[in-house]
């Protein structure tokens, strides 16, 4: 795409104070990487959801107004389910603050993607300091080839970042921009004692947040941050090998009915019940949820959560501020569960995701709440 250097510039600059005017605050070097980082060339195309397919986008008027915007943009999708997307610049300049770099780090990112986060970090520190890996060899490539169109020449592997980058550690930095169920303890073994690690630890869809973690000399410790964000998974392998996206079967038989005066629906409002519920194993990783419309009103009139089991439960949400009716089926009373979950969660005086924090060692993984020898939880054992 031809476009003059005037065109992107300006709205480079203009992002870095959307930005700031959305809420995160840029340090001055930060603000230079934005402002010297042109978007358009990396996502030179980008798809949009229309019903259940992805349209490709790539007129230059809608791509240079939705590069530098505050978008997510979705820009790689396999068997019709997105598979790398360039995330808000918001959420990455947030991280890019929380991780804190200083001149002379060397910063490893886990999922390449489109080498935005990667252009910014080369932006910053210079590119013999950066160094990103991403699982599709194809993103790899064109985003070697893009990157080395902007100028920048970071060190880019297409490998599992599971894996980290062996032959380049040990790194003052890693990030991850994509959800783990655990830390892989390469990420632990290749960053440099005092380290900073900053990953997304997500046990289920919703379940979990982006974590903070400090390289001590035996263990990664840390608190989870006090804004919720989320990637897509880890894959250990590209995605053509994925299976198309699981709906739970609800268990035939027997449908029990009670009411609640729980207001939220903690999947999608109370998000560290919805955590705690998946910390105990009382949810798995593969429970599914949703909403049903009332097609009058063109809003939700019920949610639902089933679990791998075929155990599930279903919400109306048409009764507002008076007690809900629930319907729950299969082996076990799920809505039961998400109200002692609810409960638990009172008991600890509503912690929000600041009060929580994570310890790795070589042989544990452990959540705890207010100090690592507090109320905790072992993580699960990914499945
Ligand atoms: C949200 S995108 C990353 C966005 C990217 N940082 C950017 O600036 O555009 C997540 C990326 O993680 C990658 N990914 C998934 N599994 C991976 C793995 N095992 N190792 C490395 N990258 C992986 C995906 O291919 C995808 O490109």
């Amino acid at each position: 795409m031809t476009t003059t250097s005037e065109d992107w510039t300006a709205r480079a600059a203009a992002l870095a104070d959307d930005i700031e005017k959305a809420g995160v605050p840029l340090s001055a070097e930060w603000r230079a990487a934005v402002g010297a980082v042109p978007r358009h060339v990396l996502v030179p195309e980008f798809y949009e959801q229309q019903g259940n397919q992805w349209r490709k986008v790539s007129r230059r008027q809608q791509l240079l107004e939705a590069t530098y915007s505050l978008k997510t943009l979705v820009t790689h999708v396999t068997d019709g389910q997105p598979t790398s997307s360039s995330t808000t610049p918001t959420l990455m300049l947030r991280m890019l603050d929380w991780l804190d770099v200083h001149d002379g780090h060397d910063v490893l990112e886990i999922g390449t993607g489109t080498g935005y986060n990667a252009a910014l970090l080369s932006a910053r520190l210079g590119d013999a300091h950066v160094f990103s890996v991403d699982v599709e060899p194809e993103l790899v490539e064109l985003a070697r080839q893009r990157l080395a169109e902007t100028g920048y020449k970071p060190t880019l592997r297409a490998m599992n970042g599971a894996d980290g980058m062996p032959d380049h550690a040990p790194f003052d930095r890693i990030i991850a921009t994509c959800s783990v169920p655990h830390i892989p303890l390469t990420w632990f073994e290749q960053l440099r004692t005092y380290g900073l690690l900053l990953a997304d630890l997500k046990l289920g869809m919703n379940a979990g947040n982006l974590v903070l973690l400090r390289r001590l000399p035996d263990r990664l410790e840390g608190r989870f941050v006090n804004r919720w964000g989320s990637f897509m998974s880890l894959r250990p392998e590209p995605a053509a090998t994925l299976d198309p996206p699981a709906q739970q079967e609800r268990s035939a038989g027997e449908v029990r009915e009670r009411t609640t005066l729980i207001e939220g629906t903690p999947w999608f409002d109370d998000l560290v019940p919805w955590f705690m519920l998946h910390l105990d194993g009382t949810v798995q990783a593969g429970a599914t949820f949703g909403v049903t419309m009332d097609s009058t009103l063109g809003r939700p009139d019920g949610t639902h959560l089933v679990d791998v089991d075929g155990s599930w439960c279903e919400v109306d949400l048409r009764v507002d501020g008076k007690p809900r009716r629930v319907r729950q089926g299969g082996d076990r009373n799920l809505w039961d569960a998400v109200e002692n979950a609810y409960t638990a969660w009172a008991g600890l005086r509503h912690p929000g995701w600041e009060r929580l924090g994570l310890t790795v060692t070589a042989d544990h993984q452990t959540v705890w709440v207010d100090e690592p020898d507090g109320h905790r939880w072992p993580l699960p054992e990914p499945r």
